[in-house]
């Protein structure tokens, strides 16, 4: 070979060289437009799967934003809520959904009470939801499927089907744990006993998770479990010693077994991405804000962190027999017993088991930019591998 020769290979090369980098650093940079969202999850971001299997939760749910029961948990809106509008999505339809459902941006599977291993109870029996994460993953597959029939047969039901390569463009979020921690601790279970199944239950959500890989799934965006030791119906139905009680007021044990769970999650992440190449997975620390939220509630323009906006009595104005918008009858009448407070929007616990609309907005905005994520990427770039 010529000099000459060699240096224009040698050039080429550069040139091939500055071009991938170049493209490489541009496709970093394209937001991801996700066209669906498909949740997965449990109360926290549960849209209407519960109410449309077993009733309603009734009035004041809703209140704040939807003015009326709207299948939330909640006075308004959800994290999930605030993630679909912030991406320019319609609010997801409840797969279980059968009255007015729209699936064209995605569906959620999410049901109150869910829990990540199998559940072989029924909901009276044990209080948690027989939807659990395998039951929302068979749901899912079976969406999947035969979206794709009744979309090819076109008509008023394929319109509201999505379309075949949303599933592969689509975000995958997540938010389930909560209830297998306290699930152990209901069946008076030892801290030392909750923590031994902690790395079945990563099992169970890495085998999920690679399910859903299988089936074209890149993007997940997947939340920790919150400060279960912060919350009125963990507090009021656990036994807990003074000595056990932080600072803020929380019960430490149930928050040291959700930390716990969260770095066992953040390792199950990890291998994940080693083991999915195609899949872009981001680790959101709901834990961190939600705590944080709750220990400097005045500072953040909150009031009351420990107690519910809608309950009755008590030290944190929750009664597991008088939930929110119970109700009794006095004299033949019906009156509501556990009402709302005046303002939820400064309350930060809405029925002793979860968060206000004003206090799901407030972490939605920390967590939409990335900034308690891992990697460091906004919601918006969340396809993108690190
Ligand atoms: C379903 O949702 C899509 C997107 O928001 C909308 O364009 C369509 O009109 C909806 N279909 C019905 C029947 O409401
Ligand atoms: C349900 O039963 C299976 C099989 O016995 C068991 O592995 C699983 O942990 C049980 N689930 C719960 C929530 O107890
Ligand atoms: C747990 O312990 C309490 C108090 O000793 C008891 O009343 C309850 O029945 C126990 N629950 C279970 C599921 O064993």
């Amino acid at each position: 070979m010529t000099p000459d020769s060699q240096r224009k290979i040698f050039l080429a090369a550069l040139l091939l060289l500055l071009v991938n980098l170049l493209s490489v650093s541009a496709r970093s940079k394209t937001p991801c437009e996700f066209p669906a969202i498909f949740n997965f999850g449990d109360s926290n971001s549960d849209t209407g799967g519960l109410s449309a299997a077993f009733g309603q939760a009734g009035p004041p749910h809703g209140e704040s934003f939807f003015h009326g029961p709207a299948g939330r948990y909640c006075d308004g809106r959800l994290i999930i809520d605030f993630i679909a509008e912030s991406l320019g999505l319609p609010y997801l339809s409840a797969f279980l959904d059968a009255l007015g459902s729209n699936f064209t941006h995605g569906a959620n599977f999410a049901t109150a009470g869910s829990t990540i291993r199998p559940q072989n109870t029924t909901l009276q029996q044990s209080g948690f939801s027989p939807i659990s994460l395998n039951v929302q993953f068979y749901q899912f597959n079976d969406f999947h499927r035969r979206s794709q029939i009744i979309r090819s047969q076109g008509g008023v039901f394929g319109g509201l089907m999505p379309e075949a390569e949303d599933f592969s463009r689509a975000l995958y979020t997540f938010d389930i744990g909560q209830n297998d921690l306290t699930s152990g601790y209901f069946l008076n279970m030892t801290t030392d006993e909750v923590r031994a199944y902690v790395p079945e239950l990563l099992d169970q959500f890495k085998t999920i998770i690679k399910g859903i890989y299988d089936q074209g799934g890149r993007s997940f965006w997947i939340h920790n479990t919150g400060p279960v030791g912060c919350l009125p119906y963990v507090m009021d139905r656990l036994l807990i010693t003074a000595a056990q009680v932080d600072e803020t007021g929380c019960a430490t044990p149930f928050n040291d077994v959700a930390q716990y769970f969260n770095w066992k999650l953040k390792e199950a992440v990890f291998q994940l991405r080693k083991e999915l190449p195609k899949a872009a997975l981001t680790y959101v620390d709901i834990y961190t804000l939600k705590y944080d939220l709750i220990s400097h509630a005045r500072k953040h323009g909150f009031e009351h962190p420990l107690r519910a906006c809608c309950g009755h009595g008590g030290k944190y104005n929750f009664n597991a027999h008088f939930g929110c918008g119970s109700k009794i009858k006095v004299k033949g009448k019906e009156i509501m017993i556990a009402r709302s407070c005046k303002d939820p929007s400064v309350m930060i616990n809405w029925d002793g088991v979860h968060y206000t609309q004003a206090a799901n907005k407030w972490v939605f905005d920390r967590i939409v930019d990335g900034s308690y994520s891992d990697p460091v990427i906004p919601l918006t770039m969340a396809c993108h591998r690190r």
